[in-house]
Order: structure tokens, then C-alpha cells, then sequence
């Protein structure tokens, strides 16, 4: 495979973009491990992220989250799912340049939908804003520019499956 920037890959995106689920099908389909930074972070500290954004505040789990990262890029034939953050701090942007990024978007309605309707998933992620659709829309203005800023292929994941998502990943890493 001609592919130029070392064998892992990140998947990035807001929350709600299927970065776990296509991490998983992607890691198959390349015959590689796949992880999801998130929950390994939990697993690492024994407690949810809503639970660490109480004991520690953002900047905590911001700090293991850039620990992990760092960690992550010395690993081989890895899918990793990023947390919808990452982007957020200049260290993590540059991090991410020992993979491939690919940046999973959808539309804010599109995102809360597909969010209030994964309850566990929202009993483990604290507010970061407002909350509820409108941090949604809030969150992604924000970091647009910095999800485009890092990505070298982009997927637009209002339409299809997560299977034919990992599959256009797959055709673009094969032929890059
Ligand atoms: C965050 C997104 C979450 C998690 C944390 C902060 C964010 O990850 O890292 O709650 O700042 O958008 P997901 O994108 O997996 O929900």
C-alpha cells in the first residue's frame, strides 16, 4: 500500500459522527487493531470522562487526553478514534501528523439526532457548553476550521452505512 503517512490512522469528528463504529469496520477491513482513545482513557482511569471533567476540570482530561495521543502515535496498524476535542489544542493538531486524519462531518441536526438517541453514551460525556442541540451547533462552529485544518480526506456521513463509510476510507487509503 503506498500509504505515506506511517500505518495508523486517525479518525476525527464530532461527537455523534460514528468515529468508534468506523474505526472498528475500518481496523477489519485493513486487518489492523482499532481503538477508541476515549474509552481507553476511562479505562485508564477507572471513571467516565464526565466523571474526570468533575474531579479534574476540561484541563485534566484535556492533559491525559494529549498524554494518550502522544503515546497512540508510536504505535503501528492502528485505527484510532479520537475524541471530538482533540483538535482543540495546537500539541494534539501536530500530533496527529504522525497518521492519517480523516474527518468524519454531518450536520448539527443530523448529530443530536443520532446523539439523544444513544442515552449511554450521553450519561458519559459532560456538557461541554449549553448542552442538547444548540452545544451541537456551538461546538461545531467552533472547531470546523480545525478538523479541515488537520484532515487529509474528509466523509460526509449523513448518507450511507457505516460499512460503506469504511469501505470509501479503504478505497481512498489504497489509493494514496
Ligand atoms: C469531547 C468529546 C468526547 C470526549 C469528551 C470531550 C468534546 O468524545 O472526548 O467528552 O470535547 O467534544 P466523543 O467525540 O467520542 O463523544
Amino acid at each position: 500500500m503506498g500509504f505515506v503517512w506511517g500505518s495508523r490512522l486517525f479518525l476525527v469528528g464530532p461527537r455523534g459522527s460514528g468515529k468508534t463504529t468506523v474505526a472498528r469496520l475500518l481496523g477489519e477491513r485493513l486487518g489492523w487493531a482499532w481503538l477508541d482513545a476515549d474509552l481507553l482513557l476511562e479505562e485508564r482511569a477507572g471513571c467516565s470522562i464526565r466523571e474526570l471533567f468533575a474531579r479534574e476540570g476540561e484541563a485534566g482530561f484535556r492533559d491525559r487526553e494529549t498524554a494518550l495521543l502522544r503515546e497512540l502515535t508510536q504505535r503501528e496498524n492502528q485505527v484510532i478514534a479520537t475524541g471530538g476535542g482533540i483538535v482543540l489544542r495546537a500539541e494534539n493538531r501536530a500530533l496527529l501528523r504522525g497518521g492519517a486524519v480523516v474527518w468524519l462531518t454531518a450536520d448539527a441536526e443530523t448529530l443530536w439526532q443520532r446523539i439523544a438517541a444513544d442515552p449511554t453514551t450521553a450519561d458519559r460525556r459532560p456538557k461541554l457548553t449549553v448542552g442538547g442541540r444548540e452545544e451541537v451547533a456551538q461546538v461545531l462552529a467552533q472547531r470546523e476550521a480545525l478538523y479541515r485544518e488537520v484532515a487529509q480526506y474528509t466523509v460526509d456521513t449523513r448518507e450511507g452505512t457505516p460499512e460503506e463509510i469504511a469501505a470509501q476510507i479503504h478505497g481512498w487509503l489504497l489509493g494514496s
